[in-house]
């Protein structure tokens, strides 16, 4: 494929969201012809999996059944966003891929890595990222900075067994791949993580002038 596919991977509270807009801004600034979007959504259909996924009411949703609904919002995305756009020779820079699924799915709730991509594979159409930047933050600092506070509840220490299977999946998935995987510490500033990122990037895309 022509473009070049970048992907945000992190747990909760590593600052994502800030570095995949800082990213996005950076590379249109620079000229680049580049498409921003997320996981699960990013379609309409896939917005409305989002939802479904995210809706606190649904309790009951299994881990099964949410690994079907995150596999299928990335049916969706791949083939109306994602795989158009790195035809048209675009940069695509998506909040959570496939590697969200195995680190939450696969070993946050115990379904297998090995399980889960089988999962994704008619998903995937073949479409793996160029780069994956994992925003690397502990589960402490996570927490602390997703409730805005050092005080971690009752319920926040119930999940925090299944925050530390995916943190430490995290670091599986990094080191099996790591000819695609950036990691980049992020309790650092976010003017300091964004320069780290943006230095990674450039050294893949810089080179391409197709790309502009
Ligand atoms: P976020 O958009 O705030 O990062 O929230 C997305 C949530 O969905 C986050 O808890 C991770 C979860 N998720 C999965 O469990 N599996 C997936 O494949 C994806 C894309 C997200």
């Amino acid at each position: 494929m022509k473009g070049f596919f970048i992907t945000f991977e992190g747990i909760e509270g590593s600052g994502k969201s800030t570095q995949v807009g800082l990213l996005g801004s950076r590379l249109k600034e620079e000229g680049y012809d580049i498409v921003v979007t997320r996981e699960p959504g990013g379609t309409r259909i896939g917005e409305e999996i989002r939802s479904i996924t995210h809706g606190r009411e649904n309790v009951d949703l299994t881990a099964v059944t949410e690994a079907y609904l995150m596999a299928a919002s990335r049916a969706q995305h791949v083939r109306e966003i994602i795989k158009p756009s790195l035809s048209e020779g675009k940069i695509v820079v998506c909040d959570r891929y496939i590697d969200s699924s195995l680190a939450y799915q696969g070993y946050g709730r115990q379904l297998g890595e090995k399980e889960i991509l089988e999962l994704n594979k008619a998903a995937l159409e073949g479409v793996m990222p160029d780069l994956t930047i994992l925003l690397d933050v502990s589960c402490e600092t996570g927490f602390a900075r997703r409730n805005g506070t050092d005080k971690i509840d009752r319920l926040d220490l119930q999940q925090k067994d299944f925050y530390e299977r995916v943190y430490r999946g995290y670091h599986l998935l990094a080191k099996k791949f790591s000819d695609r995987y950036f990691v980049v510490d992020s309790s650092k500033e976010i003017e300091i993580v964004e320069g780290l990122i943006w230095e990674r990037v450039e050294g893949k895309v810089g080179k391409n002038p197709k790309l502009r």
